[in-house]
């Protein structure tokens, strides 16, 4: 989507809709409230807020309302879009007007532009909107018929975020139209990163599998980012016993990819590391069918860092990023892992595979080991590991663990900066019995019903530092982010999220990214 910020009057605008975000009425049976209402003429304001009184329209999140013939408005829509409760003396947060943003894009289908109404003036809240446009109006249609995609509505293609004559910045300070157009920029840069990996996540699991996986990411790579790319020969020579063993059930041999941005003047080192698995059958511990549908989508860690890592260099962050992407299919047959196998992983970890389909941390183990090999400032994981974890947190809400207590606070705050739900869990002292095995140094499953999600987060940690702390006595930090729920929307639609993939965890580790550096400079 084109996207670009303007300080036109909202009223003369000659997009095809004028967006306008509303709220709730303070007291009930209330008109909803228009949010900086005096960028518009007085006369429009009341026509809408009359019309949406007949509509039954309160201003709640995910309501969209379409008006025509607004007087004083040039525009010939304007469409009135909930951001929900907003505490009096506050404003409404930045996530809830990205998310209305994003349900107002989805409405505006076959329009060719828009123009926003900042709701509050700071460069913040022009950002949300220039994401959730882009979210909101992202598609899918790789996978369609030709026939299909001709009579397809096209998505919105273009929209301008607008400040009235009058606003004024929230802080009472300037508003800086350089900084409003910059955060717009930048949106637009990370929120375009999201939607390929959203891309990635979508496409069929024939098409993408770790070799096309590859090929796609060193074709995206710019000048900036140098992608080397590791086959099945190179891992087994390479010791990567972890990526090996979940592969070598398929015909379509796993990869490690990695990808690094390494700008001059670095204040910081840090590794993403994403579980890739194009597709888990689940192995010889095969998956009952249903478990199976979603499957395509367990490569959503790998398709985060790989958005993430080129987001950050087109942003020109001054930190260096190495990602890291484990690729494999995890597919059952006469050469699959069985359950009893005994591995031996980077690093010299030997692991009992007890369950095959617990293969997200044996690609993992290798991939944080060979990270950990340049001794970064921290190691972040990220992967679709446990259904556990859906249990714990449901489906829109990660968990970030780790075995350092502030990387863990500054992952959970680069995920409210990112607009990403995530919740904290501790990785609890007896879990890592969990994973004694009786004839190797660990096995891949810890006790059935019991913390699943810590006790795989405990099997990752010992792979941060193979050799427990190195000689200098330094622990390698590393976080954590199991994503099993919210990689994959398997519901309806709601704010900028459609069906299917989310895209989850580029904003995280974009912000992670950002915020490092922040503290180190
Ligand atoms: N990819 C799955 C986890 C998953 C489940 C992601 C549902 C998204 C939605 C993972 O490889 C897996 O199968 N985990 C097992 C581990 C168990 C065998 C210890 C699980 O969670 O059941
Ligand atoms: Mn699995
Ligand atoms: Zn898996």
């Amino acid at each position: 989507m084109k996207l670009a910020f303007a300080t036109t009057a909202p009223e003369s605008t000659r997009a095809d809709a004028l967006v306008v975000f509303a709220a709730p009425a303070a007291t009930k049976g209330g008109a909803p409230r228009l949010l900086v209402a005096d960028a518009l003429p007085g006369a429009a304001v009341s026509h809408i807020e009359e019309a949406l009184t007949a509509l039954q329209a309160n201003g709640k999140a995910d309501e969209v309302r379409t008006l025509t013939s607004v007087p004083k408005i040039d525009a010939p829509l304007v469409v009135v879009t909930g951001v929900g409760r907003v505490p009096s003396g506050e404003q409404p947060t930045r996530e809830s007007v990205r998310r209305a943003a994003g349900a107002a894009a989805r409405t505006l289908g076959g329009r060719e532009s828009a123009a926003v109404v900042l709701p509050v003036g700071a460069p913040e809240y022009a950002a949300a909107i220039a994401s959730g446009l882009v979210l909101g109006a992202y598609r899918f249609d790789e996978h369609r018929g030709e026939k299909a995609r001709a009579a397809a509505t096209a998505p919105l293609a273009s929209a301008t975020v607008v400040t009235g004559r009058k606003t004024r910045a929230a802080d009472g300070g300037k508003l800086s139209t350089d900084d409003l157009a910059r955060a717009v920029a930048e949106a637009e840069v990370v929120a375009r990163h999201q939607c390929w990996a959203r891309d990635l996540v979508n496409t069929a699991p024939n098409e993408l599998y770790p070799q096309s996986f590859a090929e796609l990411v060193q074709k995206m790579a710019g000048k900036g980012v140098k992608v080397e790319v590791m086959d099945e020969k190179a891992l087994r020579a390479g010791g990567f016993g972890g990526l090996i063993s979940v592969g070598q059930g398929s015909a379509r041999p796993p990869r490690l990819v990695t990808m690094t941005y390494a700008p001059r003047r670095a204040a910081a080192s840090l590794a993403y590391v994403g579980k890739g698995i194009t597709f888990d059958s689940g192995g010889l511990s095969l998956k009952p069918p249903a478990s199976m549908m979603t499957m395509k989508s367990d490569m959503g860690g790998a398709a985060a860092v790989a958005a993430a890592v080129l987001a950050v260099a087109e942003l020109g962050l001054p930190v260096a990023v190495t990602g890291y992407l484990c690729l494999a299919e995890n597919m059952p047959s006469g050469t699959a892992t069985r359950p009893g196998d005994v591995i031996t992983q980077r690093g010299g970890l030997t692991v009992e595979v007890l369950n095959t389909d617990a293969e997200g941390r044996l690609v993992l183990g290798d991939g944080i080991a060979f990270a950990a090999e340049a001794k970064p400032d921290a190691i972040i994981d990220i992967a679709t590991l446990t259904g556990a974890q859906i249990v714990a947190l449901g489906k829109r809400t990660a968990a970030v663990l780790a075995n350092d207590d502030a990387l863990q606070g500054a992952l959970t705050q680069a995920a409210a900066d990112g607009g990403e739900s995530v919740w904290p869990l501790p990785i609890a002292e007896e879990i890592r019995g969990h994973i004694d095995s009786t004839v190797a140094d660990l096995k891949n499953i810890g006790e059935t019903g019991t913390a699943g999600t810590l006790a795989a987060a405990a099997f990752l940690r010992e792979f941060a530092s193979p050799t427990g702390d190195d000689e200098s006595g330094r622990t390698q930090p590393w976080g954590h982010i199991d994503i099993a729920g919210p990689s994959f929307n398997e519901g309806g639609p709601w704010g900028y999220t459609g069906k299917g993939a989310t895209g989850f965890g580029v904003g995280t580790l974009v912000e992670f990214a950002r915020g490092y550096t922040a503290d180190r400079t």
